[in-house]
Order: structure tokens, then C-alpha cells, then sequence
């Protein structure tokens, strides 16, 4: 995964500011489980004035109402379109698509008081690492291979024609995280916008079982046997037991145990969370 230093983050910010000058709408896509923690700290600065929609992907890993209620209270800063999806379902997908039909008839409109020609919406698919950039832009193709996809070059950019209302940049681009804030970064670590390799693993678990063991859920207890008492050394001990993970004799292997709990509960097997709050 992208190790975003500040030179890495600055050289990529002009690029896209760039990239952005040729684009007529841009598909944000952050983590429904994290609405507004996966957000690019720059994302406003670097859409300029062009429409943007916005789709919440892993909405089957999200506590669904819990989310649409943190998305009502956002206030939005310009033209903005959003929506819930689950691509790896291809659940919400028909919604993006109405989305892109209403905005190319807004786009469409101006063109024409203008005289020009109409043509598809040309796109791009930005968001920070894991939030399901590159599924969605594959979900996206697969519904259009049928009606002919195909790839064209303009101004040295490679578009993929997905409709005769948009055209895709091949490549998405990759957003840097908001860094610096100690519980945004436990929360981009818990569901995987960083990667395990620089991740304090076990202090990402132990913060985790605390919302865990709050929220309660039938499937956490049940998934690793727990019977709601526990503390979080007693849940890492038992999950340790369960799974044999030790490093010695009755030690617990904490960095193993706490990638189990990551693992499952990126993988939507210890229930459906919303970790951030408004
Ligand atoms: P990116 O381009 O933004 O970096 O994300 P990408 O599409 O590679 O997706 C990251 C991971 O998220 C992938 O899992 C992908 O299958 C999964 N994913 C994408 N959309 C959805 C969704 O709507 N629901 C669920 N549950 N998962 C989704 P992966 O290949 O297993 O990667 P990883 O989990 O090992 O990081």
C-alpha cells in the first residue's frame, strides 16, 4: 500500500488538480462504515467546482441507518449527488447509473445553451486505498461490456466509453487518509485504508473490542464463544484459546489474536458497524 509522505502527497494533489481540469464529474468513493473518516482532507480543494458523486461503498459491512443519519447531517459543499452501495453485491449500482443519467442532463442542458455538441460525461473514480475503487470501476465495466465498452485516448488520458453518458479514466485515482488524527487513524486502520504492515495492530484490535464489547452484537459473542462479561485482556485470552494462539505456554499472541479480530471484522463476521459518529 502507498506510503503517503508529504512530497508523495503534494506531487499527487497536482497531479489530480490537473487531471481534474478535463473531467466533467468526479465519483468519490469512500467507506460506508466510516462516512466521513474516509474522506480526502483535500477532496473539496481538488473537485474545484465540478459535480461530484459520492457513493458510500461496503454497505454491507455498515450499521446502515446509523450511516444514512450521519450523511443527512453533513452539510455539503457544492453540487453533490450521493448514495449507498454495495458493489462487491452489486447492490446500488442501478441508483449510480439514474445519478449519472440526471447530471449528464444537467451537463447536457449547458452544452447545448452554449452550442456545443453533447458527448458522454467524461470521469474519474478518486478515494483513499481499500474503499473499492478499482471494484467499482470493474462493476461498472461489466454492465457496459455488453453495450461495447471500449477504450479511447484523448489528450494523452486513457477513457474507457461505458455508455453514451460516460466515459471512465482507466485508472482511479488514489487519494491520500486524513492523517494526524489519532482516532480517524484507528478507524482507517480497523477497516483496512491502512495497511497491517505499519499498523499498530493490537492497539487498532483493543480499540475495536471496546465498540465491540459496547455494541453488544450476537455475532461478535457468538464468533469467538464470549459470554458478554469479559474484559478486553479476558476477550484477547479467550479468542487466544479458541484459535491456539500462543507464543509461549499460556502467553497469548497478541499481534496474532489481533489480526483475527481485524480480519473478521473487515470481513463483516462479527456484525455491521458504523464507526464514526455525529
Ligand atoms: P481500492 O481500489 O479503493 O484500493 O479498493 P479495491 O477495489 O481493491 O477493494 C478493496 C477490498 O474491498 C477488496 O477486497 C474488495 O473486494 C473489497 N470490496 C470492494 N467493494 C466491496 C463491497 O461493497 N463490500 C465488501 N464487503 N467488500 C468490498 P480484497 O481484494 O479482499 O482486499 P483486502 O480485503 O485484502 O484489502
Amino acid at each position: 500500500m502507498i506510503n503517503w509522505y508529504p512530497g508523495h502527497m503534494f506531487k499527487t494533489k497536482k497531479a489530480l488538480i490537473e487531471q481534474i481540469k478535463l473531467i466533467d464529474v468526479v465519483l468519490e468513493i469512500r467507506d460506508a462504515r466510516i462516512p466521513i473518516s474516509s474522506q480526502n482532507p483535500d477532496i473539496d480543494e481538488i473537485c474545484q467546482n465540478k459535480p461530484r458523486i459520492i457513493l458510500f461503498n461496503k454497505k454491507d459491512l455498515a450499521d446502515i441507518e446509523k450511516t444514512e443519519k450521519i450523511i443527512k447531517k453533513i452539510s455539503w459543499p457544492q453540487e453533490v449527488y450521493y448514495s449507498l452501495v454495495d458493489t462487491w453485491e452489486f447492490q446500488g449500482l442501478r441508483e449510480v447509473w439514474r445519478i449519472i443519467d440526471y447530471v449528464h442532463g444537467q451537463i447536457k442542458d449547458k452544452w447545448q445553451k452554449k452550442g456545443l455538441r453533447p458527448r458522454p460525461l467524461r470521469g474519474i473514480v478518486v478515494g483513499i486505498p481499500n474503499v473499492g475503487k478499482s471494484t467499482i470501476i470493474n462493476r461498472l465495466l461489466k454492465k457496459s461490456v455488453k453495450t461495447g465498452a471500449k477504450p479511447g485516448v484523448t489528450r494523452g488520458v486513457q477513457w474507457i466509453k461505458l455508455s453514451d453518458k460516460l466515459e471512465l479514466m482507466d485508472t482511479p485515482g488514489v487519494l491520500w487518509p486524513r492523517l494526524g488524527d489519532q482516532e480517524v487513524g484507528l478507524k482507517l486502520g480497523a477497516t483496512g485504508s491502512i495497511s497491517d504492515e505499519v499498523l499498530p495492530v493490537v492497539e487498532v484490535a483493543t480499540w475495536l473490542l471496546k465498540i465491540l464489547l459496547e455494541e453488544g452484537k450476537p455475532e461478535f459473542f457468538a464468533r469467538f464463544s464470549l459470554n458478554g462479561n469479559e474484559n478486553i485482556p479476558e476477550v484477547f485470552a479467550k479468542i487466544g484459546q479458541k484459535r491456539g494462539l500462543f507464543k509461549k505456554v499460556k502467553e497469548p499472541d497478541y499481534d496474532k489474536i489481533a489480526l483475527v479480530i481485524l480480519k473478521e471484522f473487515r470481513q463483516g463476521l462479527l456484525g455491521k458497524y458504523t464507526l464514526d459518529n455525529m
